[in-house]
């Protein structure tokens, strides 16, 4: 056989994986093929593939006549939208995409290139876990592979799509990376699968129910993004990499932007008359923000707390907001996590942060204080104590209590603090203010009720608006809703050259 002839015979045999059953009853659960996802994922012609003629080297259990080139992941780098990104994706009809000493070497390598280098990893999970055939030597591939996402942490970014089975330890690599993405009804992610859960628990539950996209999206919140398809699971990889930089040294891709007015009269109008009525913080972002370009994370999840990525004169920010249209918009356990991970990301990554708020409190209750409330919503406070990106908040309405120190305010180091016309700044709601503080003067009065009405008016007067904060310099502006984009374009404007540096340590000991 001519040498050339030779490598194309190998190529082709690389290219069909565990061959064309295998393929067909890939594509009959609804799933692509390893490849099919690089194709689709990369830009047309970039993708580069290294080590497609690997191999394991284990004789165990029939496995020296069972060789497949490439040993169950293809892995390479390629352009997305122009940019460089190391992509792996496990390959299913290949030992069921099962992870061995070769296959994990192959992930390692390609980990090493992209630190290396600078440039985002992409793993596409599907797999059946450690090869069970190759023994503790797929358990050190994987541990070879944590710790890389580790080291990688804050270096690169770092996204993980599961389009098929991940469980066991296996689901540690995809948590210890920025960002997870599950397709519904085809994927799972579990510490444990339905049979274990049954023998242990007695528990009968599907795997769907289990760890299925929308569990994980609703339930845990261990994922980012449940997406309805594979393609659609592509592209919203793609999108979330458009607000984000290549490393922790550079900055996101920006926009072209021609400016034109900023003044937005809608938002004068979101804020209902009642304080207590609810509106979607949804609708001040998207006025707020460049048009279309908000791009909600774990939007279904810890509801009370809304988080995405967004552009303001085509740069990149992340944006967190307190949501009123859920539970008022308090803070909890679940939205301190949510929020205190996405700071921690926007600052490693050098994406300024938009804060809006509107937040009556903490939410009270053993449930909450017993699952360490505390220790949780610490971490929140913690981590935009530390964050040292560009800080804006604007409070729109509620601001109470704690949770007014917690939510970017000045005292933590936001740069620019604006308030609305609206905004309550105070240690909590008129009503409970005036039934604590005027107590003994509301029981002895002829009309009780009467009295607490005129209390509460008084003290509403005095804390229920911005101007105390304002004339503290706590708030740097008050200023009309119908302002607020171009107040904020300005401010970010004004502090893109921000330098603040972290006193010198090894690290910090967040409350985790
Ligand atoms: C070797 C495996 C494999 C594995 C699947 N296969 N998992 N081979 N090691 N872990 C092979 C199957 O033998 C089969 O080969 C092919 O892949 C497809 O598998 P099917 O069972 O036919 O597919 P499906 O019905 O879709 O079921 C997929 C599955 C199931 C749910 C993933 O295969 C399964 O339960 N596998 C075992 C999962 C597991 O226990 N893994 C180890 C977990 S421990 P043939 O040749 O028949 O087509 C672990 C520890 C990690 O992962 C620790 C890290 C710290």
């Amino acid at each position: 056989m001519l040498k050339n002839e030779l490598l194309d015979k190998k190529i082709a045999e690389a290219n069909l994986g565990g061959g064309k059953d295998k393929i067909e009853s890939q594509h009959k659960k609804g799933k692509l093929t390893a490849r099919e996802r690089v194709h689709f994922l990369l830009d047309e012609g970039t993708f580069e593939e290294i080590g497609a003629l690997v191999t394991h080297r284990s004789n165990d259990f029939g496995l020296d006549k069972q060789v497949f080139l490439g040993d169950g992941v293809v892995t390479g780098y390629g352009n997305i939208n122009g940019r460089l990104v190391y992509v792996y994706a496990q390959d299913f009809t290949v030992f069921g995409g099962s992870l061995a000493e070769a296959h994990a070497q192959k992930i390692t390598r390609l980990m090493d290139l992209a630190m290396q280098n600078g440039a985002p990893v992409i793993g596409l999970n599907d797999s059946g876990g450690a090869r069970i055939q190759e023994g503790v030597v797929s358990l050190g591939g994987y541990a070879d592979i944590f710790y890389r996402n580790t080291m990688a942490s804050g270096v690169i970014p770092q996204l993980s799509a599961i389009m098929g089975p991940c469980a066991g330890g296996a689901v540690y690599s995809p948590a210890i990376t920025d960002f997870i993405l599950m397709v519904e009804n085809t994927s799972y992610m579990f510490v444990t699968g339905p049979n274990v859960v049954k023998t242990v628990t007695h528990e009968k539950v599907s795997a769907e129910d289990l760890g299925g996209a929308v569990a994980h999206a609703t339930k845990s919140g261990v994922t980012d993004f449940a997406t309805a398809n594979e393609m659609e699971c592509i592209d919203s990889i793609k999108k979330l990499l458009s607000y984000i930089p290549q490393n922790c040294e550079e900055e996101s891709p920006v926009i072209d932007y021609d400016g034109g007015d900023e003044t937005r009269e809608a938002l004068a109008t979101i804020i209902p008359n009642n304080p207590n009525q609810p509106y979607d913080i949804r609708e001040v972002i998207e006025e707020v923000v460049d048009a279309d370009s908000f791009f909600e994370v774990k939007k279904d999840w810890a509801e009370n707390i809304v988080i995405g990525f967004s552009r303001l004169a085509g740069k990149s920010i992340g944006v967190v907001a307190n949501q009123p249209a859920n539970m008022a918009g308090v803070l909890d356990i679940n939205s301190a996590k949510k929020a205190a991970r996405f700071v921690r990301f926007c600052d490693a990554f050098n994406i300024p942060l938009l804060v809006f708020e509107d937040v009556p409190g903490f939410l009270p209750g053993t449930e909450q204080e017993w699952n360490a409330i505390i220790s949780n919503g610490a971490k929140l406070l913690y981590a935009f104590c530390e964050a040292t990106v560009p800080r804006v908040t604007v409070i729109t309405r509620k601001a109470y209590g704690g949770a007014y120190d917690v939510m970017n305010s000045k005292h933590i180091g936001a740069d620019m603090n604006f308030a609305w016309p609206t905004a309550e700044i105070a240690v909590m709601g008129a009503k409970g203010a005036a039934e604590i503080i005027f107590k003994k003067e509301i029981q002895g009065a002829k009309d009780p009720v009467k009295k607490l009405t005129e209390k509460e008016e008084e003290y509403k007067n005095k804390f229920a608006n911005p101007y105390l904060a304002a004339s503290r310099g706590y708030i740097d502006e008050v200023i009309k809703p119908e302002d607020t984009r171009r107040k904020l374009i300005s401010a970010f404007n004004m502090l893109k050259n921000k330098v603040a540096k972290l006193p010198r340590k090894k690290h910090g000991n967040i409350p985790l």
